[in-house]
């Protein structure tokens, strides 16, 4: 129906559209203002990209191999969301930290000393991962339409945050910049250690072999599935992440499978090859 395709409940930001029942336009505005440091962290993704795993690892890396879950104050401190918490709350943010946003790589605030770190997924398994998170929240732009709708909305590039496709060329139109580092979460389900060594050399941060394990310990999916658990039962919650919602779900490759279609899945595969039959590197994506 006509009614579930109407973008204009969304706001829009330089043209991405985006849930006008999560975000206001005034703080993603003064977000945007912001002006960038040298010794600020970026974390940039589409949503559902593993956006937290990634926050976890740079939290622990900087914190010489700190588990988020020790002080989850803490933790939140330090991991400002730019839509969320507008420019003051990146001023107010506890250092060193990471600032987390999904606004495309080029509309960020810019520093040539901040350093970016992209995660991409592969766009099935995002799409559905988004799909099932914001069906756990009534009200928010697309929850209530049936998964075939969602998936037009998405391929059109009007689901929430936009063109999936579009925000993955972007930031890949930077991957050579110094100050940036761009990641496949698919490469850090395959080894997780390899990811986590380029994180710390593009961190300046020197790593011994014992807190690269602890840090691949409490940056794993059972330990971060457990802890996320156990913060929903304390009630001493106030932080911005693992509050009542479940972000860390399932953690897997290929749970598209359990909501698309072939036809769907052809779909997004024709896209694919479409828009990034150039980029080689982005293959493994599809592996
Ligand atoms: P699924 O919904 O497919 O399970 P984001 O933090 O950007 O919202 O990403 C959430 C996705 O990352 C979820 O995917 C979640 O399960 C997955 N994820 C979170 N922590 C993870 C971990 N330690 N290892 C693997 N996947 C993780």
């Amino acid at each position: 129906p006509a009614k579930y395709v109407d973008t204009s409940m969304h706001l829009d930001i330089h043209g991405v559209p985006m849930c006008p029942r999560s975000f206001n336009t005034d703080t993603i505005n003064m977000g945007l203002a912001y002006i960038a440091r040298p010794d600020d962290v970026f974390i940039v993704t589409m949503p559902r990209s593993g956006t937290t795993w990634m926050e976890t690892i740079v939290y622990s890396i900087l914190q010489n191999g700190r588990a988020f879950n020790e002080d989850f104050k803490d933790f939140t401190a330090r991991t400002p969301f730019l839509e969320q918490h507008g420019g003051q709350g990146i001023v107010n943010m506890r250092r060193p930290g990471s600032i987390k946003t999904h606004l495309p790589l080029s509309i960020i605030p810019q520093h040539s000393q901040a350093k970016y770190i992209y995660v991409v997924r592969n766009p099935k398994d995002m799409c559905t991962s988004f799909y099932k998170f914001i069906k756990t929240m009534p009200g928010v732009t697309h929850s209530d339409v049936p998964f075939d709708t969602y998936f037009d909305l998405f391929i059109a590039g009007r689901a929430n945050y936009g063109d999936y496709f579009d925000h993955v060329l972007d930031a890949w139109s930077h991957k050579d910049e110094p100050n940036v580092l761009f990641i496949v979460y698919e490469d850090m389900k395959k080894d997780i250690r390899s990811v986590i060594r380029r994180l710390a050399k593009f961190l300046n941060v020197d790593l011994t072999d014992e807190i690269l394990e602890r840090i691949v310990q409490v940056t794993s999916f059972d330990y971060m599935k457990k802890a996320e658990y156990n913060k929903h039962l304390s009630e001493e919650s106030a932080g911005h992440l693992f509050e009542t919602r479940t972000v860390v779900r399932k953690g897997e490759v290929g749970d598209w499978r359990t909501l698309m279609s072939e036809e769907q899945s052809r779909r997004m595969d024709a896209r694919f090859k479409q828009t990034m039959e150039h980029i080689p590197e982005l293959f493994t994506l599809w592996d």
